[in-house]
């Protein structure tokens, strides 16, 4: 019979003296309320079943003052005295004796709940179990010594029930989490023990509130499992639920781990424990669901609620629990493979035989960069195709005088194309990119010989593309006897049977051949030469190239290889400087208000199409970055200015076709009478430049702008762009700057349904100019971009400019129009921005993608204006408009022509625009969705009714993005609106990714609203 609240409250008052409203909480066995006292202090009650011992509550009760004493510092519930100054007593309630005990309420949500478990948090959650468990060492329990079913010390149970599994798939993975448990199962009495929670799952680990970025493990409840066992048993039981649903298990795991063992050092055999242990207890989980279930079948409940433990289960199965080791020995800063160490020392003192008949020590070679930033490949993926990487690297090798080329060891490299070396399908899945050996890259049918003396381990030909091909392993033992291996990969077919598994080899002996493509694995002639540890029994299949999210862990397993082959140290170029020693160079040397994106800085290296690449060789897909308009690296663009680069590059003051050429090519792309073209080399300037023209036209200097505009980093830009001048640092609004609202039908004055909102807005042009003409100025003219960005990707509305050009000229203005984000066929429907609001600009501002990255800006205006500027003040810019900086312009506008990219803005736009708006519709902070073409936003609010912005979440959503491989940025007055606006290569599976991206994210905590 449950207690019911009123019971409860009689409790409190005539135990406690409390005078609380209870209210009754989850629970099977015990009966336990929350109780609110009329001060708010917050309590449990906990009313135990009537079946429950007393000396199981005294040790729960003696643990928790033991743990208030010695680790005060940790929010664990704390035991409230009854008024007698008891612990718990004994008490009638519903007829019947019961043992009660009152605790302090720990707020707080389960980690159950926390979406996402981001590294901060398991790490905290290590720590806090780690905490109290150092605290628990000095505590003891006669009642804590136990039987029970959930100590991992116990787990043997398991076993005998498996039949209780109906699935045999099912059956057979827990039986070999089980058998592995029983294999380790005598060596746990060896390891420390002492007491501890035993059941910290994620329904007893508190969280922090989800408004808190990075959420933290606040507190432990339920010391109803407490017992005295295997003190990593408390980390394991941890780990296995902190894992559950987690994108890369092992990974949280390690996280825990590693928290753990700062605040309570694992011993080495604890470590070595530790996956099989947190495999046993999921095992153990879903063996007695199984047989809950096998009880109580039809119950949906309990084959629900194992999922994931399954799940989880089968990931960690698919896990070499030796490598498992190794990763959890790294996150606990010890060097993984443990033996490797002392192997690499070895190696180093051995005096192997060469591996090839050329000696690597002395010959002529050259050692290539093939890293993801490498100068030599470029970013087109072609030049990793077998005949193209071959030229190059016999060209190199040519041009040196070498027949020895050297590729390095731990480079991360983007050659390995072939889906073997991806985790998924998604072009941003991981892809395994760092080098695990070293290559010699060397003519076909050169020989190869053993280093030093071992057997045949494996003889095998990986015949898939860009595999091995033909492959030797050899096994060898270090001095005290602990085997390791030597790996030759991209031999000849020949060398299949030059050597048999098992038979013995000499130094110096041969063992096979170079091979050449496409027999060796189709690759340019060279031998893939890798030292290994371990083989975790992957035989033929161990791999040569790593994931770089496992780098650490893979050079422990694969030792560098020039510990054998002894290659000169200065032969080698200068490694890529981490990222964190090119952040402190830039600190140091650069102004400090050059900003850096995201939480996490990214050290890009190389851009292709829509994708950049960081210094791992990670993908990220670009959504935000204008300025590449056809795509990073366009070989096209690159060709056009590469080639006049190296024939001429001077000034505009000698007669050349191409500035004509191209001119005339911008202007066949402008309406009449907008003709006269001026060439410059940032959109700063160009706007610079437009503010002259229509000075030196209307003889005026006020000028009329955008809220929230950005128009450039001059000083006479920052005086037009409220956005620098009202922001930090500004200094505020100069007297002959008149700032007009943003026509934003979303938050502004007029919305989005009020058909007049464009003549509205507009409106207030008008005032600016009527309140001009009465104090008696004049004006220059009006500013604006056409669609405005920085304002927060805001589409005009319909006759807005129309309006506002007809106020402008009526009181003798000129119109400009900033097309520099917008521009190029982004908006899809329309070239130009200004086409899309019908109206013909006086000066066209165009920048960013006008070159694809190469410095280049112009300024479009009439010839009437033109002639006015031409007042005997020579107009000049050193670079501006040279031959260069044309070619790329030039191929520009062919490229966005021949792939008819303004097409593709528009279809992919419009699917990408639906689908955020299908996300708006089912993300209460997703306030708006809105743009054209490629050019979108959404904006984040706190309120839909209130429009509060959202700015923090944000920042969030666009860090998280990062997180998984999605680059995008915020802008806006209030900096909520996430800027959508990629090249214009961006095809629908890349905004399927960026939808399905948002849609998770925006359901994490911090972007529930
Ligand atoms: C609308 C607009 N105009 C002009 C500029 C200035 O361009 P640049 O940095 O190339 O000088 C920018 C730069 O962000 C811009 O967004």
């Amino acid at each position: 019979m449950k207690l019911n609240p009123s019971e409860a409250e009689r409790l409190a008052r005539e135990l406690y003296g409390i005078a609380a409203a209870a209210r009754p909480l989850p629970g099977e066995y015990d009966d336990n309320f929350h109780l609110v006292a009329a001060d708010g202090a917050a309590f449990v009650l906990k009313v135990m079943h009537p079946e429950r011992e007393p000396a199981l509550i005294d040790a729960q009760c003696q643990a928790l003052a033991h743990l208030a004493l010695h680790a005060p510092e940790l929010a664990l519930p704390r035991v409230r005295p009854t008024l007698a100054g008891e612990r718990f007593t004994t008490a009638e309630a519903a007829g019947a004796a019961r043992l009660v005990w009152l605790l302090g309420y720990v707020p707080g949500r389960v980690l159950a709940e926390a979406r996402p478990r981001p590294p901060e948090l398991l790490r905290g959650l290590g720590r806090l179990l780690g905490r109290m468990d150092a605290a628990l060492a000095g505590f003891d329990h006669p009642a804590a010594h136990r039987e029970l079913k959930w100590d991992l010390a116990r787990a043997g149970w398991a076993r005998q029930l498996l039949g209780c599994i109906a699935n045999p798939a099912r059956r057979a993975l827990a039986e070999r989490a089980l058998e592995r448990y029983d294999a380790l199962a005598p060596a746990l009495p060896g390891l420390r023990q002492s007491v501890i929670h035993g059941d910290a799952n994620d329904y007893n680990v508190l969280v922090s509130a989800p408004g808190e970025w990075p959420p933290r493990a606040l507190s432990l409840i339920d010391f109803g499992d407490i017992m005295h066992s295997a003190t990593v048993g408390e980390l394991a039981i941890g780990a296995a639920y902190a894992a559950l649903g987690q994108p890369d298990p092992l990974a949280a795991i390690a996280e825990v781990a590693a928290g753990y063992h700062a605040e309570l050092p694992l011993h080495e055999p604890e470590i070595a424990a530790l996956f099989t242990l947190v495999c046993a207890r999921l095992a153990v989980s879903v063996v007695n669901s199984a047989q809950r279930a096998a009880l109580l079948p039809g119950d949906p409940y309990v084959t629900i609620s194992e999922a994931p433990a399954w799940a989880l289960l089968e990931r960690l199965d698919a896990i070499h629990p030796r490598l498992a080791h190794y990763a959890l020995r790294a996150a606990c800063g010890l060097p993984p493979v443990p033996h490797s160490p002392a192997l690499a020392e070895w190696l180093r003192a051995q005096n192997p035989a060469p591996v090839l008949a050329v000696d690597v020590r002395t010959a002529p070679s050259v050692v290539f960069d093939l890293s993801a930033g490498s100068l030599l490949l470029g970013a087109d993926p072609a030049a990793a195709a077998t005949p193209a990487l071959g030229e190059k690297l016999w060209g190199a090798m040519r041009a040196a005088g070498a027949a020895l080329g050297v590729g390095r060891y731990d480079e991360p490299r983007l050659i390995y194309t072939s889906p073997a070396f991806a985790s998924g399908a998604g072009a941003l899945d991981e892809h395994r990119t760092v080098h695990l050996g070293i290559d010699l890259w060397l003519d076909a049918g050169a020989p190869v010989y053993a280093p030093l003396a071992g057997s045949v381990e494996l003889v095998a030909d990986n015949a898939a593309p860009k595999d091995y091909g033909p492959v030797i392993v050899l096994r060898h033992a270090s001095g005290d006897g602990t085997p390791f291996y030597t790996l030759y990969g991209h031999l000849g077919h020949d060398s299949l049977a030059m050597v048999a598994p098992g038979q013995a080899v000499s130094p110096g002996q041969q063992i096979g051949t170079i091979g050449a493509p496409p027999g060796n694995g189709d690759w340019p002639p060279h031998l893939h030469f890798q030292i290994i540890a371990d083989l975790l029994d992957m035989g033929r299949d161990f791999p040569g190239v790593a994931y770089a999210s496992q780098r650490a862990l893979w050079r422990s397993l694969s030792p560098d290889p020039n510990l054998l082959l002894g290659i000169p140290a200065e032969r080698f170029p200068a490694p890529e400087p981490p990222k964190e020693a090119t952040l402190a160079a830039r600190r140091a040397l650069l102004g400090r208000n050059l900003s850096i994106s995201y939480r996490e800085p990214l050290k890009i290296v190389r851009g292709w199409r829509q994708y950049l690449y960081d210094d791992t060789g990670r993908a990220f897909l670009d959504v935000y970055n204008n300025v590449p308009l056809v795509g990073h690296s366009h070989p096209r663009v690159v060709r056009a200015a590469q080639a006049q680069l190296a024939l001429l590059n001077t000034n505009t003051r000698y007669l050349h076709d191409q500035i004509v050429r191209y001119a005339e090519r911008l202007a066949a792309r402008m309406p009449a009478p907008l003709g006269v073209c001026f060439f410059l080399n940032s959109a700063s300037e160009a706007n610079e430049l437009a503010l002259r023209l229509a000075r030196a036209h209307t003889g005026q200097r006020d000028m009329i702008v955008l809220d929230a505009a950005y128009h450039g980093h001059t000083s006479g830009l920052i005086d037009i762009s409220p956005y620098k001048f009202g922001g930090p640092g500004g200094m505020g609004k100069p007297a002959w700057v008149h700032v007009a609202p943003i026509p934003d039908d979303y938050r502004g004055a007029y919305r989005r349904g009020d058909a007049a909102a464009g003549r509205k807005y507009a409106a207030h042009v008008a005032e600016i100019v009527a309140r001009l003409r009465a104090e008696g100025c004049g004006l220059a003219g009006y500013i604006a971009e056409t669609l405005p960005s920085v304002g927060g990707q805001i589409v005009f509305p319909a006759g807005y400019l129309a309006e506002v050009y007809r106020h402008v000229r009526a009181a003798g203005g000129v119109c400009i129009a900033d097309e520099v984000q917008v521009g190029f066929g982004r908006l899809g429907t329309h070239f130009w921005g200004f086409e899309t609001q019908g109206v013909v600009p006086d000066i066209v501002v165009l920048g960013k993608p006008i070159g694809n990255g190469f410095p280049l800006a112009a300024v479009v205006t009439t010839p009437a204006i033109a002639a006015s500027f031409d007042n005997g003040m020579e107009f000049f810019s050193t670079f501006g408009g040279n031959p260069v900086a044309c070619a790329a312009g030039l191929a520009v506008l062919d490229v966005l022509e021949e792939e008819q990219l303004q097409a593709n803005a528009r279809h992919v736009g419009e699917y990408l625009l639906g689908g955020l708006r299908a996300l708006a519709a089912n993300h209460a902070v997703a306030g708006d969705a809105r743009g054209m073409g490629l050019f979108l936003g959404v904006e984040l609010v706190r309120d839909r009714a209130t429009l509060e912005p959202a700015a923090d979440v944000a920042s969030y959503v666009v860090n998280r993005l990062r997180e998984r491989g999605i680059l995008a940025g915020t802008d806006g007055p209030f900096h909520n609106v996430i800027k959508i606006r990629p090249p214009l290569v961006f095809a629908q599976p890349d905004a399927d990714a960026l939808l399905a991206a948002l849609d998770d994210i925006l359901a994490e905590d911090f972007a529930r609203v």
